[in-house]
């Protein structure tokens, strides 16, 4: 079984003074917790066993929020990252955690939304390969990007290139065999002095072992590093919200619609959250019977 990793740790320097006593992925995206939506993509992609890595003063605060996961029909351990050193170093740290599973790792700023996706996650849940995606975005430069030849083979994936080979940036989402911590293990700093995971994604390139899957411009792949992607996505996710009356990345949602909780679970859950409105929210899909599209 595949096991998941939610990196949430960081400084969050980008976004000072907001960050300097709460951190970044507890900040709210709308109308809940950006921690909430990469959960509920890894959620969605099948995954129940999920290790979440934050910053030691951080943990506390975690664990108030998500539990041990059993509310949601899920499992949610939680490990320390003492400096953000890069992020293949939570490939390390997830070592005992992942025990030889092959895993999916989710930054806890990345937020996708769209058409299919679920489809798609669980289909990169299903190989055996490493999979990693490829989205078109004005400014490459910023990100992991990949390189593609005349016939749309991956030639290289490099880290904010000055000088970027393609308008694909590599979203912070990645599915890996059981081999990923061992190959972390073999990576060393870069000149920023962090273990960079295109190192790690490379050494899966060069076996002719990684599947890279575009996303298509109907998905939404957001990250919200910046006090203006923060804005920018809370507009997005409200906009969807408002208009479909349905909420976008709500794990309870999620849980039910998979089976992982029943409708006396939901009701639970509901209760204490009424009077922001959520709770009716949840309550409210206790009367419906979605068509499977829905999802
Ligand atoms: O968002 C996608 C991009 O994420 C990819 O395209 C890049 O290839 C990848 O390196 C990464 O780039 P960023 O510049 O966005 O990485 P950043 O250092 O901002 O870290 C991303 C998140 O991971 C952030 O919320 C903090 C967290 N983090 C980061 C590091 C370096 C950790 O939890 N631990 C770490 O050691």
């Amino acid at each position: 079984m595949r096991k998941g990793i939610l990196l949430a740790g960081g400084s969050g320097t980008r976004l000072y003074p907001i960050t300097q006593v709460v951190c970044k992925q507890l900040l709210p995206i709308y109308d809940k917790p950006m921690v909430y939506y990469p959960l509920c993509t890894l959620m969605q992609a099948g995954i129940t066993d999920i290790l979440l890595i934050c910053a030691p003063s951080d943990l506390a605060l975690f664990k108030a929020l998500l539990h041990n996961g059993h509310q949601w029909g899920i499992n949610i351990e939680f490990a320390t990252q003492a400096k953000p050193e890069g992020l293949a170093q939570a490939l390390i740290i997830a070592d005992p955690f992942l025990a030889g599973s092959p895993c999916a790792m989710i930054l806890g700023d990345n937020l996708f939304y769209g058409h299919q996706l679920q489809h798609i996650l669980q289909a990169a849940n299903e190989m055996s390969c490493a999979t990693v995606f490829g989205y078109h975005v004005a400014n490459p430069q910023a990100y992991g990007v990949i390189e593609f030849s005349e016939n749309n083979h991956v030639i290289s994936i490099t880290e904010k290139p000055t000088e970027p080979k393609s308008h694909f940036a590599m979203p912070g989402l990645y599915f890996f065999d059981s081999h990923a911590s061992e190959y972390a293990k073999t990576v060393t700093p870069s000149l920023r002095g962090e273990l960079e995971i295109v190192d790690v994604i490379n050494q899966y390139l060069e076996l002719d072992n990684l599947n890279v899957k575009i996303l298509s411009r109907g998905t939404a792949w957001l990250d919200t590093g910046t006090p203006d992607a923060i804005a920018e996505a809370t507009q997005y996710i409200a906009a969807i919200e408002k208009r479909q009356g349905l909420k976008v990345s709500c794990p309870e949602e999620i849980a039910y619609s998979m089976g992982l909780i029943d409708h006396f679970q939901l009701k639970i859950l509901a209760e204490p959250l009424l009077k922001s409105g959520y709770g009716e929210y949840l309550l409210s899909l206790l009367d419906k019977n979605f068509p499977d599209e829905i999802y």
